[in-house]
């Protein structure tokens, strides 16, 4: 990072971020740079000098909408406003984008961001092409002391970034590029500081963070420090002043027993772990290239299952895979069952470019996606009605979250991750832990009082 603020501190930028948690936290960062390099942050397009898009392409219609939103605002471009597309779109698109959108200044992917301030240097040069697209295959993470969190007290931090996995069906490998870790050094470093600055809830974020590796770390680091990902986890769990710690996503084929043992041993890691199956037959898991197969899925179930605590487990699924059969589907359906999932986020298939599944044969017609995906909600509802009315009659603790004005609630969130709406005699602050009794359930949320 430079120095002083080198630019005029009058200029302003607008961000907005479209997909996943990585993105948000991307951004989180970016606005740290940017107000770094003496920019400041307005809320809309029109006050904006510069107006930067933090893009997802995971599936296709994140993309559709990047550019149904830059041509919005093509017509600012006569006012002399700066636009940029960061994230994966950028990554994917290149400098295709230039043609595609020609008001467009700047394209940037996610394993650039750490060359923003030399990027913003040009645009400010009137540079109308400025890019940072080749660093996928660098071995460096985005640090910065510099994050702008907007929560004050569950905040984000990345240990992975990239992924070597290739899925048949995934963007991420070309858009996020290698595999790279941060040290556990540096990432404890800044647990602790969140913790001195009042947060209590961490949540470790990375496209796989079970295959975490902690690098040699910087000069007078002992080399027998070394943190696997249980022990990091862990680590960050007994960080005074945090009170719970949460991390996504999970891959089944790194995803060690160590993990369940880290949980059963350090209180504040949640009782939840999100682990993406994407299908509940081993044949289609195969054609994914997901390097498990379904009774090596139900291993790690069981190991969470037999921990000591109740582990809430979530998972993702894309329906219609090319070459899914009935009976494919019918195997995810049937695992669904079996596992007994307390969320379940599914897709229909989108082919992507650049991955191996797009030249697949077999594709199966959107009706038909569509259909798949209807039952499997459908049915994923049904578990979860009667899962979440198990809860009624307990006490969670919560952590507040918002005020629900409109119905005199408060929304809190559980340590299984699930959203529990409650009364309260007053209002309690965002960030304050309660416990609240159960006293009715959803398919998707629980209802409850306070207990006083
Ligand atoms: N089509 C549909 N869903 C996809 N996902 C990733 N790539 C695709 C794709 N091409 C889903 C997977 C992944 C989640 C983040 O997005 O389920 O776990
Ligand atoms: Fe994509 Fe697979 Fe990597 Fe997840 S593990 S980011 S699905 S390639």
């Amino acid at each position: 990072m430079s120095g002083a603020p080198q630019h005029d501190a009058q200029k302003t930028f607008y961000l907005e971020t479209f997909g996943c948690q990585m993105n948000a936290h991307d951004s989180e960062k970016v606005v740290g740079t940017l107000v770094q390099e003496g920019y400041r942050q307005v809320g809309t397009v029109e006050q904006a000098d510069l107006v930067l898009y933090n893009t997802c392409s995971i599936r296709d219609k994140a993309e559709q909408k990047v550019f149904n939103r830059l041509s919005d605002y093509k017509k600012y471009k006569k006012q002399g406003k700066t636009f940029g597309v960061l994230g994966c779109v950028a990554q994917q698109e290149g400098e295709k984008i230039f043609e595609r959108t020609p008001y467009v200044s700047l394209v940037c992917g996610s394993a650039s961001y750490r060359n923003l301030p030399n990027m913003l240097i040009q645009i400010e040069a009137g540079n109308q092409r400025v890019t940072g697209l080749d660093d996928r295959k660098t071995d460096e993470c985005f640090e910065t002391e510099f994050t702008a969190r907007t929560n004050p007290h569950r905040g984000y931090i990345t240990i992975i970034e990239g992924c070597d996995k290739f899925c048949a069906y995934c963007v991420v490998p070309y858009t996020r590029g290698k595999e790279r870790s941060r040290t556990s050094e540096s990432v404890l470093a800044e647990a602790h500081q969140m913790a001195d600055l009042g947060y209590t809830e961490i949540q470790l974020l990375g496209q796989n963070v079970n295959s975490y590796k902690d690098p040699e770390g910087k000069s007078g680091f002992p080399k027998n420090s070394k943190k696997t990902f249980a022990e990091l986890l862990a680590a960050v769990g007994e960080v005074p002043g945090i009170r719970r710690v949460r991390f996504t996503t999970s891959h089944p084929r790194d995803f060690g027993r160590d993990i369940v043992d880290a949980i059963d041993a350090v209180p504040t890691l949640c009782d939840h772990v999100h682990l993406p199956v994407q299908s509940g037959s081993t044949r289609v898991l195969d054609a994914m290239q997901r390097l498990y197969n379904r009774d090596q899925y139900l291993e790690r179930i069981t190991w969470m299952r037999s921990a000591k605590r109740e582990i809430s487990i979530t998972t993702d699924v894309i329906v219609g895979f090319p070459g899914e059969t009935e009976s494919d589907f019918a195997a995810t359906l049937d695992l669904l069952d079996e596992v007994g999932y307390d969320a379940v986020f599914a897709f229909k298939y989108s082919p992507r470019p650049n991955t191996p599944s797009l030249s697949m044969e077999d594709a199966i017609p959107d009706a038909e996606k569509a259909r798949r995906l209807e039952v499997l909600m459908s049915k994923q509802r049904d578990i979860q009605t009667t899962r979440y009315k198990k809860y009624i009659g307990t006490i969670c603790e919560v952590m507040v979250e918002a005020k629900n004005e409109a119905r005199s609630q408060l929304i809190g969130r559980t340590t299984h991750n699930k959203t529990l709406n409650f009364t309260a005699p007053e209002a309690l602050q965002p960030g304050t832990y309660a416990p609240v009794r159960v006293t009715g359930s959803f398919p998707n949320s629980l209802l409850g009082e306070l207990v006083i």
